[in-house]
C-alpha cells in the first residue's frame, strides 16, 4: 500500500548477510496483479531471500505494504510496516511478514481511508472497509500467529490480503471515480516511469 504523503523511510530493514535487492514493482494494468495466489508450502532459502527483497523494495518505494504479486510472484505472501517515525506508537507491531494470511474476524464498524497502491503510483482514493480485523497467518519460518489490526493497520492488512486474491483498491471505486482515477493515472504513471529511468541511469544500471 502507498500513501499520498509518504514519509521518509520509517524504519530500516534488518541487517542481513545476504545481498538484498530492490525488485521491480509490477504496474497496473498487468495480469499478474489479477492472479489468485498459491499458498506458500516451502519455507526454504529462496523464500527467505524473496521476503528480504520484498522488505527492501517496500522501504525503498517507500510504502507501508507490498504483496508478492506486486513483484511478479504468484504466492500468498505480503510484508507490512505501518510505523510512523514521527509518531512512535508502542502498540504498532512494526514489520510484519504474513504468509498464507486469512481474515478471521471483521468489525461491523467501518472506516473510510484514502488508499494508494505501489502498483498504481499517483492514484489515491477513499475506500470504506471494516475498521478492525483479526488475521491468522504464518510467519517467515512457517509458525502460525494471529494479528489484530485497527485503523491504518486494519486497512493495510485488508488491502494487502486483497492483492493475494487479485483484488485492487480500484475495484471498490464507482465507475465515475474509476474514470477519474484512470485519467490521473495516465499522467502519474508516465511521471513514475520517467523518475524510475532517471534513478536507474544515476545508479548506472541499464534502463
Ligand atoms: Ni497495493
Amino acid at each position: 500500500m502507498g500513501q499520498r504523503h509518504h514519509k521518509q523511510k520509517a524504519a530500516s530493514p534488518p541487517a542481513s548477510v545476504n545481498a538484498v535487492a530492490v525488485l521491480d514493482i509490477v504496474l497496473y494494468p498487468d495480469d499478474r496483479l489479477r492472479a489468485k495466489c498459491k499458498p506458500v508450502e516451502s519455507f526454504d532459502d529462496e523464500l527467505q531471500a524473496l521476503i528480504d527483497d520484498m522488505i527492501e523494495t517496500m522501504y525503498d518505494a517507500p510504502g507501508i505494504g507490498l504483496a508478492a504479486p506486486q513483484v511478479g510472484r504468484d504466492l500468498q505472501l505480503t510484508v507490512i510496516d505501518t510505523r510512523d517515525r514521527e509518531k512512535p506508537d508502542p502498540d504498532n507491531p512494526g514489520l510484519l511478514v504474513l504468509i498464507n494470511p486469512r481474515i478471521v474476524e471483521k468489525s461491523s464498524e467501518t472506516l473510510t481511508w484514502e488508499e494508494g497502491c505501489l502498483s498504481i503510483p499517483g492514484v489515491f482514493d477513499d475506500v470504506t472497509r471494516p475498521k478492525r480485523v483479526v488475521v491468522e497467518a504464518l510467519d517467515r519460518h512457517g509458525e502460525p500467529f494471529t494479528i489484530e489490526g485497527e485503523e491504518l493497520l486494519a486497512i493495510c492488512l485488508q488491502h494487502e490480503i486483497d492483492h493475494l486474491k487479485g483484488v485492487l483498491f480500484l475495484d471498490y471505486l464507482s465507475r465515475l471515480k474509476m474514470r477519474m482515477a484512470m485519467k490521473t493515472y495516465k499522467r502519474t504513471k508516465a511521471g513514475y516511469l520517467a523518475d524510475l529511468k532517471k534513478k536507474r541511469e544515476e545508479k548506472g544500471d541499464p534502463a
